[in-house]
């Protein structure tokens, strides 16, 4: 490729490289921007983060940078690593010194051998992050390209400066980058490199969970997810970190009936959710939404394979995938959970003879996140038949629309008690407890089986019916 110097030359005009250069310069230090910004810049994606690496004392460099620009800078000096963090308008600068070993942001061992810049280039993860623009004003914007950075993100191969062992064995997580990069940017995994991670799979445990994760939300986050994934099954990776997902591999042929290979499905229904959202966790959703499948596999001789249950097993899953994998335990966490448990509903109200009942109590399980869930129904139609497809979808364009009319005329979607607790505790004189549950719940089957509008006055009038069977007395 050629050095694209006016793309160079944009980034460089910035002041914060100015800024950088000069100091650089004051204190008489070789300086250069590194890894991931260099690489982006080539690939047009812009960043705020940016690496420095000194040829000398890189936390020295951070001093006399932050002094340059005055009060809008802080430094954080990070002792044990040798490195320091300058914010500057936006813009987060990370400034260490070239050195001999592995360079490792998360690595708890201090790293201080001092090196030269091509000591630290080839201890770098791939060559497409081990590009370097020198900014010293003698050399102001000079590529450094030891190792052909630059040819192979132009034929877009992933690829180690090193015997890709040695790469690996350094940090076991750079495996998983590996293959995040190459989902992310679409790029090939260099063969010599593919077989060292195949070779050092074993290695990812050593890996903290959150660093996995952290891959896996960035592959997940990647145009087309399933290479991401497809990798990691090719490499031996998934059996590893994912074994769940593992489990969903492969088919089984019984008289002649074969179920779908489940593995490859889910990426499909994941690829095609990619195409229509950038949510991580309908993401994560879609990923997860036939989880249960493995554990509920059946043959039965009337019917072939069956399933039964699988969303609710797999929603019992999640919590245990998300607690290991250190995702949030939170309110996310309980919306995959919810998608996977209601991602067979909508198919089962595509009959003609659907009642409002069952309309209006999906919109009440779904609540707000309705149309995520239909998102992922259709995602979920994978077959390759065409006249199949267009059928499914025709059928749940339709649900799509009973639900409208459902809502615009009954409001389930963010169901609120048109008679409320408070309301019920003062008509009969009740402190709060199991009565008080039970007519709140009562109103509420009411109004989803259709039996009274969504409105107040039939609310209290059912009400005051229920209270009566179960022998309460308003208050006079
Ligand atoms: N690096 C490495 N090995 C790692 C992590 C990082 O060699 N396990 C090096 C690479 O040169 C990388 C640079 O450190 O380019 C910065 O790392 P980081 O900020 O984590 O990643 P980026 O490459 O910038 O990519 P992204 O921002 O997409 O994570």
């Amino acid at each position: 490729m050629d050095i694209p110097y006016e793309e160079i030359e944009r980034h460089l005009n910035r002041p914060v490289f100015k800024l950088v250069s000069q100091a650089a310069d004051e204190i008489n230090m070789e300086c250069y921007v590194i890894g991931g910004y260099v690489r982006d810049i080539f690939l047009h994606r812009p960043s705020k983060d940016i690496d420095f690496v000194a040829v000398g004392n890189g936390i020295a460099l951070a001093k006399a940078v932050a002094k340059k620009m005055g009060r809008q800078s802080k430094v954080n000096i990070y002792r044990n690593f040798g490195t320091a963090q300058v914010k500057y308008k936006g813009y987060d600068l990370e400034f260490v010194g070239a050195r001999k070993e592995s360079y490792n942001h998360d690595s708890r061992k201090p790293i201080v051998e001092d090196g030269t810049l091509e000591d630290d280039l080839k201890r770098r993860d791939f060559t497409i992050n081990a590009l370097a623009l020198c900014l010293n004003s003698n050399r102001y914007g000079e590529l450094v390209d030891y190792f052909d950075g630059l040819q192979d993100l132009e034929n877009g191969i992933i690829r180690s400066p090193l015997d890709p062992n040695i790469t690996f064995s350094d940090d076991p997580l750079r495996m998983m980058r590996a293959i995040r990069f190459a989902s992310q940017l679409g790029f090939d995994i260099y063969p010599e490199t593919f077989d060292a991670i195949t070779a050092n799979k074993e290695r990812i445990t050593i890996v903290s969970a959150e660093r996995i994760t952290d891959e896996l939300n960035k592959i997940l986050l990647s145009p087309k997810p399933s290479v991401g994934f497809v990798l990691q099954e090719k490499t031996g990776l998934l059996d590893l970190i994912f074994p769940e997902l593992a489990a969903l591999k492969g088919v089984e042929n019984r008289d002649g009936i074969q179920h779908k290979d489940n593995f490859y499905h889910t990426l499909a229904v994941l690829d095609n959710i990619a195409r229509k959202s950038d949510n991580l966790w309908l993401r994560w959703a879609a990923l997860l939404h036939d989880i249960g499948k493995p554990a509920t596999k059946r043959w039965d001789y009337h019917v072939g394979w069956t399933f039964h249950n699988h969303n609710h097993v797999g929603g019992k899953m999640v919590p245990k995938i998300f607690r290991r994998m250190r995702l949030p335990l939170n309110e996310k966490m309980k919306y995959v959970q919810k998608m996977v448990i209601l991602h067979m509903r909508p198919m089962q109200l595509v009959d003609d003879q659907v009642t409002d009942s069952a309309l209006r109590r999906l919109l009440f399980d779904a609540g707000d996140d309705i149309d995520d869930l239909m998102m992922l129904c259709e995602a979920d139609v994978t077959t390759k038949n065409p006249e199949k497809a267009r059928l499914y979808l025709r059928n749940f364009a339709m649900v799509r629309n009973k639900l409208k009319e459902i809502e615009e005329k009954d409001r389930i979607r963010n169901f609120q008690p048109p008679v409320n607790g408070n309301e019920i505790m003062e008509t009969f004189g009740l402190s709060p407890g199991k009565e008080v549950g039970i007519l709140k719940s009562a109103i509420k089957e009411a109004i989803l089986d259709g039996k009274i509008p969504n409105e107040h006055d039939a609310a209290y009038r059912f009400m005051l019916e229920k209270a009566k069977e179960m022998g309460l007395k308003p208050r006079q």
